[in-house]
């Protein structure tokens, strides 16, 4: 049985497949992202509902990807266009496409400040005066308009590289050891990061939620857009990954590592960041550049530290940039087949748009910060748009599409599932848990409920 289309790039085994789309789920999204968007969120609360979201919406939609890309051969776009031609559900696709560029756009910004810091490293580490800290330095580093514009870009070359050489070449042996390492590092931080005096208040901060703010609609909005941004979720990514894919693998399995996974690395690095900041008294909401802030704290205080600080930032560099490969795929994978151009003029051509449609985020944080849309920069606005509209939109037709615009039977033999409980039990929540959760929780923070 070969339901594959000719010529169609291919991933080299199994293992291959599900590192690589282990290797998208796990960036900056779980170090980065996680922790501060969980320290503005209150800690504890967030966390918890950012925990039922990956198990109620998040990994079934997960598997919705994964079937539909296995089944259609074709990138996110095409695949609605085969699964269900002539039908409305491909707007999902463009909606991908769509986020892809954005997602990439400040993701780019945010990867290029790792490389930053990484490049720091290899002289000792960023040097601080006294007064104003490392909160100081990175400050005045993310405001100065041309250094991070230059990482960005240096990014952007790093991840257009990738692409270039295609998906099984590029991708798939890339993340292999790095990944490992980054866990195993990330873990030992935990473990030293908890004796510097802030482990109790961290734990109570993590694991004590304050029932109180359950009632918060924007809690739950953070957490579903979180939830989708770090699993990569609602835009495609794991539909086009999925299409490399041949009959004889096994989808459930994959779904439930990746997203497992996934959310352990999350919660590790939770464990990395908060007792450094209530040891060094640094705010929990201080947003965007908490990590960037507290890590060099830690790493200041172990002998040599300067070692942990290089080892990270190029770990976490190499995590950002499997991510990146997959978010811009996702483009080329569309383009390249639309306008059939060979895969190096697309990765270049649409590497270098996206570029451009960063700088403003990058400068958004320093000249232009006076540009506020409805009370957010323009970094900020970027991410919301993508993060917490488009990606829970996306998914929210992807789930309907399975559960409604397919043949149940259908799905579940795409699936893997079969006619089992547990198969049945995910077309249910694809129907209706996951479509009416998405949608509740975007009425309630738009303040209709
Ligand atoms: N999940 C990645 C992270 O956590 C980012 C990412 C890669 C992504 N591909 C995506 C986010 C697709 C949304 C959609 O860093």
């Amino acid at each position: 049985m070969n339901d594959l289309k000719e010529g169609r790039e291919q991933w080299g085994s199994r293992l291959g497949f599900i590192l690589a789309a282990m290797g998208s789920a796990v960036g900056l999204g779980n170090i980065w992202r996680f922790s501060y968007v969980t320290g503005e969120s209150g800690g504890a609360a967030f966390l918890l509902i950012y925990i039922l979201c990956i198990l109620a919406i998040g990994i079934p939609i997960l598997m919705a990807e994964f079937t539909i890309g296995r089944r259609a051969q074709s990138d996110v776009v095409g695949s609605f266009e085969t699964l269900a031609p002539g039908k409305p559900w491909v707007l999902a696709g463009f909606l991908g496409v769509a986020s892809a560029f954005i997602i990439l756009s400040f993701y780019a910004v945010v990867a290029g400040w790792s490389l930053h810091y990484f490049v720091q490293y290899l002289s000792g580490g960023p040097s601080i005066d006294a007064e104003g800290g490392y909160g100081g330095y990175f400050g005045e580093f993310i405001s100065s308009p041309l250094q991070p514009l230059f990482w960005q870009f240096a990014f952007m070359v790093l991840t257009v590289g990738i692409v270039f050489v295609g998906v099984k070449k590029g991708i798939e042996k890339s993340n292999k050891i790095l990944m490992p390492l980054l866990a195993v590092l990330v873990l030992v931080l935990a473990g030293y990061s908890m004796t510097l005096g802030g482990a109790q208040e961290a734990i109570a901060f993590l694991f004590t939620p304050d029932w109180s703010s359950l009632t918060d609609p924007n809690v739950y909005f953070a957490a579903l857009g979180q939830a989708f941004f770090s699993l990569s979720l609602g835009m495609g990514a794991l539909i086009t990954y999925g299409s490399y894919l041949s009959k004889k693998d096994k989808l459930p399995g994959a779904a439930v590592s990746v997203a497992g996974l996934d959310t352990l690395f999350a919660i590790v690095a939770g464990l990395m960041i908060f007792p450094a900041v209530f040891a060094f008294g640094i705010e929990p909401d201080s947003g965007p550049g908490l990590v960037f802030i507290t890590l060099p704290g830690i790493f200041d205080s172990i002998t040599g530290g300067g070692i942990f600080g290089l080892a990270f930032f190029f770990l976490l560099s190499a995590a950002a940039l499997s991510s990146g490969v997959s978010l811009l795929e996702v483009a080329v994978a569309y383009f390249m087949r639309k306008f059939q151009w060979s895969r190096q003029k697309t990765a270049i051509f649409i590497g270098f748009i996206i570029f451009i449609l960063g700088i403003p985020s990058s400068l958004g944080l320093g000249i232009l910060s006076d540009v506020q849309i409805f009370g957010r920069d323009i970094f900020d606005t970027m991410d919301f748009i993508a993060s917490n509209i488009f990606l829970p939109i996306g998914g929210l037709i992807i789930a309907l599409f399975v559960g409604w615009g397919w043949k149940k039977a259908d799905a579940l033999d795409a699936s893997d599932f079969g006619d089992t409980l547990i198969g049945n039990g995910w077309i249910l929540i694809l129907r209706f848990f996951a479509p009416v959760a998405i949608f509740i929780i975007f009425l309630s923070s738009i303040g209709v409920l």
